[in-house]
């Protein structure tokens, strides 16, 4: 069935409610601007997403290994890798309606033309005409009429130890009684940075920092990459697309450390190993795509980038980034940090000199995925409705999960067909299996078999085992699949060998 573009995310975010998968943040209270809570499903989901990304990156390889680091590094560890500096968005306010939004998200328009509007931004107020000033005007109202650009520091500030920071501040305001504005701002930033920490806007940097105590520990060959997945926290002026950009949200990156010269070649292949990854685990595979970024687009530590890119339902937008980042980060960090960052290879001869033995910084591609936004992916990827009769044989719509069945939350559903007649005690016999097999299993006895059957489709729970009059009579239970809604009847005591089989072969 055809499903308006515009109502599949109303769609999603429903069914993520209503089934468990992403929550409001602290919702009884109003809940939170931008930020989520993964439910007993998205929970699931999440891990899943997340433990086949380490799988893939990290379990099936021989060159890359991981880390788990502190979310508060050291802050001179973003003074060397530029965020402090450059980590920011062009931050515009809208002096008709009052809005505040990223000037290089704005809707454009040519500079010098006239811009129709509304006063104070409401239907109904006096119509107004200005010449734009710029190439943009307000998302919210249309108009034109805009405060300066001001930069605005992306990353989430905190102060470390007993430090009374308001007291300080305080102390600075009475003792510098001569200053004021930028002065006495920069007086105050002065304390205030005395004790600052920031929250990691990515969770690179570590990888970098660690690179020789990861090298030496395992005693790495370049080339060799060091994976890391965990929360990274942005303030993000403009928050988006229900969990597609937020505050709060998961990375999955790894660092590859190669031999200057060997980066492009290495950025092909990472690019490809990441494409067939996403696709590998989608329904619709011609919804995910590469762009290569402009010259102009690049980052100031990159010689070269891709973003694997996904349809939206709002259009093509992006999923993750592979980088060249060159040997920026390394040599900043051996700069800043006066460790000295780099690796010697005793089996080539160096290029420079001829002699043998080749000491140098290793260049660095970064693929750099969202786990969260991934979820996203998968659900809107997931999401299917089909017309299927009802038990009254009315028409009815089944909203399946048609989720990869490794990352589906629940791979398998017990049911007992009634509540009584021994079902429920065969069906725990069968759920024991799983449970000692440490496969996610769910037993269910609420409401009649259809209605546990869509239950279960919406959650995306690829296999059902129901247990009916004829299990306690041969032994055997029938096994329904998901997407085809085909039943086949199998011995109750080969249930766990084939929902295994089933899972090993996808
Ligand atoms: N270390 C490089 C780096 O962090 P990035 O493109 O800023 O690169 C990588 O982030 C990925 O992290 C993005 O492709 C996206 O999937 C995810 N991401 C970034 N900001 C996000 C946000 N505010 N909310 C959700 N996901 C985000």
């Amino acid at each position: 069935m055809a499903i308006q573009e515009s109502d599949l995310m109303q769609k999603i975010v429903s069914l993520s409610k209503r089934r468990g998968f992403v929550f409001q943040s602290s919702e009884i209270y109003g809940g939170l601007k931008s930020a989520y809570d993964y439910g007993p499903l998205g929970v699931e989901l999440k891990r899943n997403l997340m433990a086949e990304w380490w799988r893939a990156m990290v379990h099936e390889r021989e060159d890359v290994v991981g880390l788990d680091a502190s979310i508060i590094m050291h802050p001179d560890v973003w003074k060397a890798s530029g965020h402090l500096a450059g980590f920011s968005d062009p931050l515009v306010d809208c002096r008709n309606c009052k809005e505040r939004f990223r000037a290089d998200k704005a809707p454009k328009v040519e500079a010098g033309t006239d811009i129709d509007y509304l006063e104070g931004g409401k239907k109904g107020g006096k119509k107004l005409k200005a010449k734009a000033e710029r190439s943009y005007v307000c998302p919210q109202c249309g108009s034109p009429d805009l405060s300066p650009e001001r930069q605005f520091n992306l990353m989430f500030r905190s102060n470390i130890g007993p430090v009374d920071v308001l007291g300080r501040i305080t102390e600075v305001v009475e003792r510098e009684r001569n200053l004021t504005g930028a002065d006495l701002r920069a007086k105050i930033e002065e304390v205030v940075k005395e004790s600052a920490v920031y929250l990691r806007p990515e969770t690179a940097q570590a990888m970098f920092v660690q690179f020789l105590n990861v090298q030496q520990t395992m005693s790495m060959k370049v080339p060799f990459g060091i994976a890391q997945m965990g929360k990274s926290f942005r303030n993000e002026v403009t928050v988006e697309h229900f969990i597609f950009r937020s505050c709060e949200f998961e990375q999955m990156e790894m660092e590859y450390f190669c031999e200057p010269g060997t980066q492009g070649q290495w950025l092909d292949y990472w690019v490809e190993q990441r494409m067939a990854w996403w696709r590998a685990f989608a329904n619709n595979k011609d919804k995910f795509r590469t762009r290569a970024h402009e010259k102009a687009e690049l980052a100031h530590y990159a010689d070269r980038c891709y973003d694997i890119e996904y349809d939206y339902p709002w259009g093509w937008g992006e999923l993750e980034g592979v980088a060249s980042r060159t040997d920026y980060d390394l040599k900043k960090h051996s700069e800043s940090s006066g460790t000295k960052l780099s690796y010697f290879d005793q089996n080539k001869n160096d290029p420079a000199t001829g002699k043998p033995g080749y000491r140098y910084t290793p260049y660095v591609i970064e693929p750099a995925a969202g786990a969260t936004r991934g979820l996203l992916v998968y659900l809107i990827d997931a999401y299917h409705e089909e017309a299927v009769p009802d038990a009254k044989g009315e028409d009815a719509t089944r909203v399946t999960l048609r989720l990869h069945p490794r990352l589906a939350p629940i791979k398998v559903a017990v049911l007992p067909l009634v509540k009584k007649d021994g079902m429920p005690e065969a069906a725990r016999k069968v759920v024991d299996t799983f449970f000692k097999a440490g496969i996610n299993v769910r037993y269910d006895e609420q409401h009649a078999i259809g209605k546990r059957y869509r239950r279960h489709d919406e959650a995306g729970t690829p296999y059902c085992l129901t247990i009916d009059g004829q299990t306690l009579t041969d032994g055997t239970v029938t096994i329904r699949d998901r997407d085809t809604m085909k039943q086949e009847r199998i011995a109750a005591d080969r249930a766990l060998e084939v929902v295994q089989e089933r899972l090993r072969k996808i």
